[in-house]
């Protein structure tokens, strides 16, 4: 019997399956806003059968864009025209969700398939990043971020709440706070990007503070009955991480305390030096032990591409949900495919009716 396709309720949602779409940002909006190709294609993501389909990383602010073309949701037009594409996600029998989140010292990028790199300054289409210290990622983005007053800071939590509030009046059900990949908050968490020397910044605990305190402003307008998760990064790989793990594990549980349902772990891409052990799953061991040690429910990420592995992931207990990325880019259908090879009776339901009937119909003929 597979564990993969059994359901999973938290709080008032409940997925088909432990299949879920992670956030992949489609570098395809004009103004934040999302177009027809958004449309097809989280309608496409749901309608392959995934449970939860969480939209990419969108923008509180408009420099809080990772690329001029991210989506955003820091005004009512976006999120007017992001509504339909939560209401097909939800009509294809997936549940919606959404990744909301600032770039921080990243922002102000080119698209990958346009080099992946800062954007020069005389640029006109870019913009003066910010984050909590004027340091610089280095390698491909080196621009030297401008250093955040408390002002800003209070500005940004505003933008956290203000594009929660959208994401909830749309139909969202599932919220992700995007508190990773060496993007504002993962700036202020990591003593890569932050040297401040005020309440933000120093011991672990003044590292975390911004964190917190934009979770537990969020967690106010955002309903009980809904799941509100943080995707983590966890550890740097930068021989450090021990230490590191440690400090964020005692993070995850203080989420936990401010009323964290979910946490997403992944890692913090805070340094180009960093040395990543890319290999199958290789996450998925260490979000176990977040899981374990925090007492929260959660989801790994990076390189579960298997059915087989995803389906031990869920069965020995390591995770709750599997959120994949690349191999749903290359099929859709993954999670069908995924049932069929792990001898799930009647796969084929895992497609929407128009297809599956058909398959069932003919099958074997
Ligand atoms: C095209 C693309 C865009 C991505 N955008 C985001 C994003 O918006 N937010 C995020 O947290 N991770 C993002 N990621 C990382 C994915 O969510 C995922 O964690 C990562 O690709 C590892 O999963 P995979 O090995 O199944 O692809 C992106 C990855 C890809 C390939």
């Amino acid at each position: 019997m597979s564990k993969l396709f059994t359901p999973f309720t938290l709080k008032g949602i409940t997925l088909r399956n432990r299949i879920a779409v992670s956030p992949m940002c489609q570098y395809s909006a004009v103004n934040g806003l999302p177009n027809d190709w958004h449309q097809a294609h989280y309608a496409t993501l749901a309608r392959g059968g995934s449970g939860l389909v969480v939209v990419e990383a969108t923008a509180v602010s408009p420099e809080g864009r990772i690329t001029p073309q991210c989506l955003g949701l820091w005004n009512d037009d976006q999120a007017a025209r992001l509504a339909p594409v939560i209401a097909a996600i939800k009509a294809a029998g997936a549940v919606p969700g959404i990744q909301i989140g600032h770039a921080g010292r990243k922002a102000s990028a080119n698209r990958p398939w346009e080099g992946d790199d800062h954007m020069s300054e005389s640029d006109p289409r870019g913009w003066q990043p910010i984050a909590p210290s004027a340091i610089p990622f280095g390698a491909n983005l080196p621009r030297v971020p401008r250093a955040m007053t408390k002002d800003d800071i209070n500005r940004v939590r505003g933008d956290f709440v203000a594009a929660a509030k959208r994401a909830r009046d749309i139909g969202v059900e599932f919220l992700m706070l995007h508190f990773s990949h060496g993007y504002l908050a993962q700036n202020f968490l990591s003593d890569w990007s932050n040297h401040r020397t005020d309440e933000y910044g120093g011991t672990a605990e003044n590292r975390r503070r911004f964190l917190l305190e934009t979770f537990d402003a969020v967690r106010q307008v955002w309903p009980e009955n809904r799941p509100l998760s943080v995707r983590l990064g966890m550890l740097e790989f930068d021989g450090k991480d021990e230490a590191t793990l440690a400090e964020s594990i005692e993070l995850a549980r203080q989420f936990r305390q401010h009323g964290l349902d979910f946490i997403d772990v992944s890692m913090g891409f805070s340094t180009p030096t960093a040395k990543i052990p890319w290999g199958p799953g290789f996450l998925a061991p260490i979000a176990s032990r977040v899981l374990r040690e925090s007492g929260l429910p959660g989801a790994t990420t990076w390189n579960i591409s298997t059915p087989e592995l995803a389906e031990h992931l869920i069965s020995t207990g390591a995770v709750d949900l599997v959120m994949l990325g690349r191999p749903l880019l290359a099929n859709p259908h993954w999670p069908y495919a995924a049932a069929q090879k792990l001898g799930v009776d009647k796969a084929s339901w895992i497609l929407p009716a128009p297809y599956a009937h058909w398959l069932e119909r003919y099958r074997g003929a």
